[in-house]
């Protein structure tokens, strides 16, 4: 185990200033893979600095795949198609990344060897069996630990399949959708609820063709991408932890510029506004057929706000931010989440610990939790349980306290967001 960092942090009655967020997390992973899937050669600027996208550019060279970075910092990736590909004698290692083992175990899956791919304590932990099932109905053999990485895969030629998943999640549809670029016939994925379209959105992007029809999406096998020169906007999931702050403390304002606003990812601006901060969005226009733009919250007043199952997938990465809304005032209630306890750590059983931990009065539910705001809280300390995210909805949920809060397992942050504290320093300057 890696030594645990803390990190306190002090108490401040508001945030304000203009930043940019780092490039987002899942549309960087995306072009990764899809750029190593196609041919000739991409750019990739703004590409994610986080540990979790360095651990997909890391598993692809593994797979022989030629990745630099030029003058500028953009990764430089040569496309050959997975053909070309070729089997790692090590295992390759997503590190805490659960979106790297579950889409390129996709695109492996199709490919003539095996691959073995380990993951951290996180990610071990976590349930493989929702992209086994599908990828075995197309003719992959996957071995695993009851339905837990390390998994073994046996790549294998792939048939097309009509795939129902039973979670939402953009993970398995992505990698059902990367295995159907390479398999017979033509696959579709229906969702019980609508999951974020980065992978529709940069399958296009990279000259792929599908289809949609309602929560259903089909690709045929055996097409040819070709290589892009793309920018990847901000992190909007990055961003929610400034939104958060500025909403919940008074007299707070900060704009943030170059974000995405992809609509299967920003519920987070409803439930702003339902809170009762102002939040505007301003100059927007599209890169790649993703949406970004600007963001600026005010704080106004604080609310109740209820968190409905549906509205769950359009906010699911945000709703460790969200709960730290209701910080020093107002109230936050989730329903349907359930979800969360099966990310980076048990999210429900971290934050309720956690909010407790700063004095803060949470309290779990199966498949959610409330938060209700007394007033300013003392401030204490809470563990972020190698979670990214919890880190940094602590952070934000400290800076209401009364004292420093010491913040457990905060270098975390590096996940998705290296440069987290910097900023929040000069945030509350
Ligand atoms: C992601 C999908 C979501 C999300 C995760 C990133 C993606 O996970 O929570 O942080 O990039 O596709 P699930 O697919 O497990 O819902």
């Amino acid at each position: 185990m890696p030594p645990v960092s803390a990190t306190i942090v002090q108490p401040a009655p508001r945030v304000r200033g203009q930043l940019h967020v780092p490039g987002d997390k899942s549309i960087s992973h995306r072009y990764a893979l899809i750029a190593a899937a196609a041919h000739g050669q991409s750019r990739l600027q703004g590409y994610a600095p986080g540990a979790d996208c360095q651990s997909t550019l890391s598993c692809l060279s593994g797979l022989g795949v030629a990745i630099d970075r030029d003058g500028e910092g953009a990764v430089i990736l040569m496309g050959r198609g997975c053909g070309a590909w070729r089997s790692h004698p090590e295992p390759l290692d997503a590190g805490n990344s659960g979106t790297t083992m579950r889409m390129l175990t996709g695109l492996v899956a199709a490919q003539p060897f095996v691959t073995k791919m380990i993951g951290d304590a996180s990610l071990s932990r976590r349930p493989m069996r929702r992209v086994i099932e599908p990828l075995t109905l197309m003719g992959a053999r996957i071995e695993s630990t009851d339905g837990h990485a390390p998994l073994t895969i046996h790549g294998a030629r792939l048939h097309a399949v009509a795939y129902a998943t039973s979670v939402p999640s953009a993970q398995v549809k992505s990698a059902v959708l990367l295995a159907g670029l390479h398999a017979e016939g033509t696959t579709s994925v229906s969702e019980p609820a609508r999951t974020r379209d980065h992978t529709e959105r940069a399958l296009e992007a990279f000259g792929f063709t599908l289809t949609t029809s309602g929560a259903t999406v089909s690709v045929a096998g055996g097409q040819r991408g070709t290589g892009q020169r793309l920018a990847v906007p901000g992190d909007f999931s990055s961003a929610a932890f400034w939104m958060v702050a500025a909403a919940a403390l008074p007299g707070s304002r900060i704009q943030i510029d170059d974000v995405g606003l992809n609509p299967t990812r920003t519920g987070l601006v409803d439930v702003l506004r339902r809170f009762g901060a102002r939040v505007e969005i301003v100059d927007s226009s599209s890169t790649a057929g993703e949406p970004y733009g600007t963001i600026i919250v005010e704080s106004n007043r604080s609310g109740t706000v209820e968190i409905a199952p549906e509205e769950v997938p359009g906010l699911i990465d945000e709703l460790p931010a969200i709960a730290a809304l209701a910080a020093n005032g107002g109230e936050v209630s989730v329903r349907g989440a359930a979800e969360l306890r099966v990310k980076e750590s048990d999210r429900i059983a971290a934050l309720v610990a956690g909010f407790r931990g700063l004095g803060i009065d949470a309290d779990e539910r199966p498949d959610g939790f409330v938060v209700h705001g007394k007033g300013t809280p003392p401030g204490g300390v809470a563990d972020a349980r190698g979670d990214h995210r919890m880190a940094m909805a602590f952070a934000i949920a400290a800076l209401a306290g009364r004292a420093p809060s010491r913040i457990e397992g905060a270098d975390a942050v590096a996940i998705s967001y290296p440069g987290f504290f910097e900023t929040l320093d000069r945030l509350v300057a």
